[in-house]
């Protein structure tokens, strides 16, 4: 799964701007370089780190709005030209598009877009001779936009902007909510903290937030929804451990498995395996969630690179867990022999239910990914289950919406794992979109992504 990167495209009207804000043209030839990398198949955190930093922030929000509206530009670019440009002036061509054909929720004028996205084509040596060819597709845009718009209206693939086999599987996985799933993804996503129980309340924290004029409200038991997202420094205490940043749906994992373990466990602590674990966020919430000395906490990451985050993050927060860098579907190469009260398995999966945050990774997926990543599972579900105590719990979750990374994984599980049993769980949790979300209506209740949870229990012997 990747990370969490903050979407810079909520910057509100009352934020201060950008330290150094380029010619319109300049971002978006930057945006377009960015798209024509995804495109290749570079990841979306890849492409905009490649920024220079002053710049990242306004091209990272273009090339979110772009990848989001990406179906629809490409449909429309169809239409405009007979034969597909080369990567960069396509690139650059799709940018435009994708940003002025709802005038209604473009970032500029759509004139100034066109205006500016010729002038980036004129001023690159690698798109130059395809400026006039630009110019002529982008002007007969704005002559014909409604018909061109209503033309591209009977494409899946232009009207929900995400891949035809994932909108025919989101149809067959939940044939009810699908275009629900479709719209609420193409939202961008509210930036939501979980208050570091350790060191304060969400009441309380929710306070200073307040006092530094900083809008918010409470989601779950430890979670605010941030009014407008921020840097995080700009966020009371956030280097001192006061708070992280995580979506309502992924702090549903720490209480999951241990309400009813806490209670329970005796004067030992809990030994607790968190098997797919950077860059840390549940591993530090699982601790949270106990008090110190409660949890004998073990992380795995098979990633050393990655396995560092969980360091910084348990480091930041003031919390103490044994960071393993090991494969979790290995257990002979790492564990004790002990075993253990409670298993977290995060695994890795398609991030299907994460596209607001990452709208690069729908382009991204093929669909053979999600059998190759769903025997991935079933081989670490196969490899972990026997590390549970007779009476202790594996909670199963993954960021997708798929059922074959979910409700089917664990049905086949139950199928072969006799001393399973199912504990009441959420099961698929589709993602939400509050407000901001063109075609969800206002009454959506919550503000989440797309989650999976299962909580096994084994049968005591
Ligand atoms: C969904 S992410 C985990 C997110 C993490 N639980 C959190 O909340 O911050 C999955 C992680 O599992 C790691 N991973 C994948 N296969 C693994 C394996 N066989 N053993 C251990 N870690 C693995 C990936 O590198 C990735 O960091």
């Amino acid at each position: 799964m990747p990370e969490l990167p903050s979407d810079p495209s909520r910057r509100g009207p009352g934020d201060s701007p950008p330290l150094q804000q380029p010619p319109l043209w300049r971002q978006l030839q930057l945006t377009a370089t960015a798209l024509a990398s995804i495109r290749a198949g570079t990841s979306g955190s890849v492409a905009f780190e490649a920024v220079e930093p002053a710049l990242r922030p306004g091209v990272q929000s273009l090339g979110f709005q772009v990848l989001r509206w990406l179906g629809r530009a490409e449909a429309l670019r169809r239409h405009l030209a007979k034969r597909t440009p080369p990567p960069l002036p396509d690139a650059l061509l799709c940018t435009a598009l994708a940003l002025a054909w709802d005038a209604a929720h473009a970032p500029y004028e759509t004139f100034t877009l066109v205006d500016q996205a010729v002038e980036a084509a004129k001023r690159n040596p690698a798109t130059r001779a395809q400026a006039s060819f630009i110019n002529a597709c982008l002007r007969r845009f704005l002559r014909e936009r409604d018909e061109l718009v209503a033309a591209t209206d009977t494409e899946p693939v232009a009207q929900w902007n995400h891949p035809r086999w994932w909108i025919e599987r989101l149809r067959r996985d939940h044939p009810r909510d699908w275009q629900r799933v479709l719209a609420a993804d193409n939202a961008q996503a509210p930036m939501t903290l979980r208050v570091n129980a350790r060191r304060t309340t969400a009441a309380s924290y929710l306070t200073e937030l307040e006092a530094a004029g900083l809008g918010a409200t409470r989601v779950g038991a430890s979670g605010l929804q941030l009014a407008r997202a921020r840097p995080v420094q700009q966020l009371p205490g956030f280097a001192d451990g006061a708070c992280s940043v995580q979506d309502a749906a992924a702090q549903m994992a720490a209480p999951l498995l241990l309400d009813g373990l806490l209670q329970d466990a005796a004067q030992q602590p809990l030994r607790v395996l968190d098997a797919c674990a950077a860059p840390g966020g549940k591993t530090a919430h699982l601790l949270e969630t106990a008090k110190p000395g409660a949890l004998d906490v073990t992380a795995l990451e098979v990633d050393a690179t990655r396995s560092r985050r969980i360091d910084e993050t348990l480091e930041r927060l003031g919390l103490q867990a044994k960071v393993l860098v090991a494969d979790a579907s290995r257990p002979d190469q790492w564990w004790d022999g002990m075993p253990f009260d409670a298993i977290l398995l995060d695994a890795p999966c398609t991030a299907s239910g994460i596209v607001r945050r990452h709208p690069d990774v729908r382009w991204l997926r093929r669909e053979s990914d999600t059998a190759q990543l769903a025997a991935q599972q079933a081989a670490l579900l196969a490899a972990l289950w026997p590390l549970v105590r007779p009476g202790g719990r594996l909670l199963y979750c993954t960021c997708s919406v798929f059922r074959e990374e979910g409700s089917q994984q664990i049905d086949a599980f139950l199928v072969h794992n006799t001393n399973a049993r199912l504990l009441p769980s959420p099961g698929h949790l589709l993602p939400q979109s509050g407000s901001n979300a063109r075609g969800v209506p206002d009454n959506a209740s919550g503000d989440h992504d797309g989650f999976f949870y299962a909580l096994l229990e084994k049968r005591p012997r």
